[in-house]
C-alpha cells in the first residue's frame, strides 16, 4: 500500500490516512509513504493508488502522541511518516508506549521533536528582516534556511512580535507573508529574491556591538547558540570575529591591569570617634580629616579609604564627579584612574589647566562587588548620594567656586539636589539656589564604556564643547590668575 501526501507538513492527510490503514489492519510493514510531488521511491507504485475506502470503528490515541505526531512531521526525515504510523499502530496495545523512553521509536520520535522546537528556536533568534522602500511603505524582507518544515509553525510568532509591520520571510522550500492581518503561505523562493543590504543594517551593528559585553563573552555556548550556518544572513555577522578577537584582548588587559583588593595595612584603622558629615563649614583640609572617619552610610567599610575633593582652596571652578574608582580608592585621590586620564585629555583640550581647579565626587568612597581579583564598580545609591551631600555642601561653601560642573547623573543629583537628566540639561548654565553657576555634561566613564569608534570620538568633542563653556568662565574670573 502506498500513501501519497498532499505536503510535507499534512498533518491531516497523514491522520486520516493512518487512522483508516489500522482500522483495515493495514502492518506497518505493508505501508510506504511519499509526498505528492516527489521523486517515486524504488518500489512506490507508478500510478497513484486510490486512497483505501475507511471502514467503520473508532480507537483513541493519547493527546501526546498527537502533539508529538503534529511537530514531529515538520521534520525533515522522509521516514518521519512510517515511524509515526508504527507508533500509531504499536499503541492500542500499549498505551503507556510514549513513557518507555528506551524504546527505539519512542526515543526516535522524541529526538525529532527535539530537532523541530530547536529549529523553530533558531528561526525565531536569526531571522533578520530588511526594509524594502521607505515608511510608511515599508515592507521588511527576511531571508532563512531552516533545516525542517518549520515555515508555518514559525510564522505566528513574528507576526505577534512584528504585528505593526508588513513583512515576508522568504525561504527556499516556502515564505510567510504578513500584511497587518494575517498570515499567508506561498511556495519557497531562490536566495536572488531576498534583498541582502540597507539602512537598517548598520544601526543594526552599532546596537549589536552596544550590547556585546567583552566580559560575558562565552565563544563556545555563542557558537552553539549561533551555529555558523546561520552567520551568513546575519547583519551582525561580520563583527563577530573581531569583537571575540577585541574581547580576548580586552580581557587579556584586565587581567593584566587586575586591581588588588586593598592590603589590610592600606585600610585607616578605625577611629575611635566615627564622623557624620555635619554642616559646619570648615576649611578644605580640616574637611579631608573629618571625612576621613566618615561613617554616614556603609560604603565606608569595605572601601580603603575617603577620597575627598583636591584642588586650590580658591578655585574658580568645581569639577564634581561620582565616586571614587579602584584606582582612586587605593591613591587616595579623585581621577587618577582611566576616567581621569579620559578627563585630563578633554580638559586639555578645553583650554582648563586641572591644577587650576577643584576636582570631587559626589559619593566619597568606593563602592563595588569584588568578582574574583577584580573590584567592579557599583553605581551609588540615592541614600548614598544623600548621606554624602553634607560633604559636598561644604566643599562648596567652603571654595565657593563660580561654576559647579556636575558630570554624569549622580553629580547632577548631588548638586541640584534632585535627579536632573542629563540630555535635557546639559551644555547650558544654571542658577543654584546660592547663585553659583552650574553646568551639567556626561561623565567621562561613559565616553570610555562608548563601544563605537565613530560615536565615542562624537561623544568625547560635546563633552570637550561642554567643558568650553566652564573654560569661557574661567577665563573671565578674576581668580582665575
Ligand atoms: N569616576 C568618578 O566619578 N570619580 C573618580 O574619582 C574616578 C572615576
Amino acid at each position: 500500500m502506498h500513501i501519497k501526501l498532499d505536503g510535507e507538513t499534512d498533518f491531516d492527510g497523514w491522520r486520516k490516512a493512518a487512522r483508516t490503514l489500522v482500522l483495515s489492519e493495514v502492518k506497518p510493514a505493508e505501508v510506504s509513504w511519499s509526498v505528492r510531488g516527489d521523486e517515486p521511491g524504488l518500489f512506490e507504485p507508478p500510478d497513484e493508488a486510490p486512497p483505501p475506502a475507511a471502514p467503520s470503528g473508532t480507537f483513541n490515541v493519547p493527546a501526546k502522541f498527537v502533539d508529538l505526531a503534529k511537530t514531529t512531521i515538520l521534520h525533515h526525515d522522509p521516514e518521519r511518516f512510517a515511524l509515526l504510523y508504527r507508533l500509531l499502530w504499536r499503541l492500542p496495545g500499549h498505551h503507556d508506549l510514549l513513557d518507555v523512553a528506551t524504546d527505539a521509536d519512542v526515543a526516535q520520535i522524541a529526538m525529532m521533536a527535539k530537532a523541530v522546537r530547536r529549529d523553530e528556536h533558531k528561526m525565531h533568534a536569526f531571522v533578520r528582516f530588511r526594509e524594502i522602500g521607505r515608511e510608511p511603505n515599508s515592507h521588511y524582507v527576511a531571508w532563512f534556511e531552516p533545516e525542517h518544515h518549520i515555515v508555518e509553525l514559525a510564522a505566528p510568532f513574528f507576526a505577534r512580535r512584528f504585528a505593526d509591520m508588513a513583512w515576508s520571510i522568504l525561504t527556499p522550500e516556502a515564505c510567510a507573508h504578513w500584511d497587518g492581518r494575517a498570515v499567508s503561505i506561498t511556495p519557497g523562493v531562490p536566495k536572488a529574491e531576498a534583498p541582502t543590504e540597507d539602512r537598517l543594517e548598520e544601526t543594526w551593528r552599532r546596537y549589536y556591538a552596544s550590547i556585546f559585553n567583552p566580559a560575558r563573552l562565552k565563544a563556545k555556548a555563542m557558537q552553539k547558540e549561533m551555529p555558523k550556518k546561520y552567520w551568513r544572513n546575519l547583519p551582525e555577522a561580520s563583527l563577530i570575529r573581531p569583537l571575540i578577537e577585541g574581547a580576548e584582548r580586552l580581557t587579556g588587559a584586565m587581567i593584566a591591569n587586575a586591581a588588588s583588593l586593598p592590603h589590610k595595612a592600606q585600610k585607616r584603622p578605625k577611629s575611635a570617634k566615627p564622623r557624620q558629615p555635619s554642616s559646619a563649614s570648615g576649611d578644605i583640609a580640616t574637611l579631608r580629616e573629618e571625612a576621613a572617619d566618615c561613617r554616614a552610610c556603609p560604603l565606608w567599610e569595605d572601601a580603603t579609604q575617603t577620597v575627598f575633593g583636591e584642588g586650590p582652596k580658591q578655585a574658580p571652578l568645581m569639577l564634581v564627579g561620582e565616586q571614587p574608582g579602584d584606582k582612586e580608592d587605593l591613591a587616595g585621590k579623585p581621577f587618577v584612574g582611566p576616567a581621569g586620564q579620559m578627563l585630563d585629555r578633554a580638559l586639555k583640550q578645553a583650554g582648563i589647566a586641572r591644577n587650576k581647579i577643584y576636582v570631587t565626587n559626589a559619593v566619597k568612597h568606593f563602592k563595588f562587588v569584588p568578582r574574583g581579583k577584580i573590584r567592579l564598580h557599583q553605581k551609588p545609591n540615592t541614600s548614598e548620594i544623600r548621606a554624602c551631600r553634607p560633604w559636598y555642601e561644604r566643599e562648596l561653601a567652603s571654595i565657593k567656586p563660580e561654576l559647579v560642573v556636575a558630570m554624569g547623573a549622580t553629580a547632577a543629583q548631588s548638586v541640584f539636589g534632585k535627579i536632573m537628566p542629563i540630555n535635557q540639561n546639559r551644555g547650558r548654565l544654571i542658577d543654584l539656589d546660592d547663585g553659583t553657576k552650574a553646568l551639567i555634561t556626561v561623565h567621562p566613564s561613559y565616553l570610555l564604556r562608548l563601544p563605537d569608534a565613530g560615536a565615542k570620538a562624537l561623544e568625547y568633542q560635546r563633552f570637550v564643547d561642554d567643558l568650553k563653556i566652564a573654560a569661557d568662565i574661567l577665563r573671565q574670573s578674576p581668580r582665575a590668575a
